[in-house]
């Protein structure tokens, strides 16, 4: 595996790899501290393509809360381990000051309208327009055949979907399942800063969304939001930020359950300082 540091010697290499049409390329931008659902989105990439990338950039820019990012888990040589491990061709690890150079789209320049407004764009202001950025300065850069994202964060998963669909069309956009801890809790990069009792309790999330989900049929989605807020507040530890169902095409927030073909139940939630979201196909 190589590694590679800087924007200009990637693009060296790219030119090389790009010369022959054969060399398909897969993408799999992060934020390190990986685990096994990082993993499986390589696993996937590289069924489906020659070359992988993987790049570990914590993107300052998405952070609407500068405690939240200097916070944010940075394990990279561990990570550079586990990548090296699975068969990634690069590691991309780049500085803010060389991914975020003069002329670099701002974040002003983005208008994905309702989708980065509503839940995780309601809650945390200009996130969105901060993945775009950088996740836009890298499509550009390296060109890839497709890449790969967690239906985890769902939410961004249209934001980029959209992001390709205007301005890198040729980018094919692979959503990947979520990846689960055999308690049922959806991997994520913040897990590991839970203490040992709140990793304990957080497999709580999936199962309130589990129980939800075999409520959904039988009760109106006002109830539903009742229900799921008193389930949350039976554990002080537990703070709900938003419990909604929205459309998985749009995101338009459903009111009335039979008015939409698919539905999702996304949730976001503070386990003491931890915030912690997930989502389930509800209907
Ligand atoms: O999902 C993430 O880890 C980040 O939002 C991403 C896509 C790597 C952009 O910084």
């Amino acid at each position: 595996m190589k590694i590679i540091k800087e924007r200009k010697i990637l693009q060296l290499e790219l030119n090389n790899i790009q010369k022959d049409d054969s060399n398909s390329v897969g993408f799999i931008p992060t934020m390190g501290a990986l685990h096994k659902g990082h993993i499986s989105l390589l696993e996937k990439a590289k069924t489906q393509n020659k070359i992988n990338i993987v790049s570990i950039f914590v993107n300052p820019t998405q952070f609407n809360n500068s405690n939240d990012l200097v916070n944010y888990p940075r394990t990279i040589e561990e990570d550079i381990d586990k990548l090296e491990k699975a068969g990634c061709d690069i590691a991309f690890i780049p500085e803010a000051k060389d991914v975020y150079q003069e002329n670099t789209i701002i974040k002003d320049d983005f208008n994905f309208g309702h989708i980065e407004n509503v839940m995780e764009g309601k809650y945390r202001k200009g996130h969105f327009r901060g993945v775009a950025m950088v996740v836009n300065i890298f499509f550009e850069l390296i060109k890839p055949n497709r890449a790969y994202f967690g239906m985890k964060d769902y939410q961004q998963l249209l934001i980029i979907k959209s992001l390709a669909h205007e301005f890198h069309p040729n980018i094919e956009i692979i959503p990947c399942n979520i990846f689960r801890e055999n308690d049922g809790l959806a991997m994520s990069s913040r897990n590991t800063l839970l203490t040992n009792v709140q990793r304990e309790k957080a497999p709580l999330i999936y199962e309130i969304l589990k129980k939800a989900k075999n409520k959904f049929k039988g009760i109106e989605i006002d109830e539903l939001k009742e229900w799921v807020n008193k389930e949350f507040k039976k554990d002080a530890d537990f703070n709900l930020e938003y419990f909604e169902i929205a459309d998985s095409d749009n995101l338009i927030l459903a009111e009335n359950k039979h008015t939409h073909k698919s539905l999702i139940a996304f949730v976001a939630v503070n386990l003491g300082k931890i915030r912690l979201i997930d989502n389930i196909p509800i209907n």
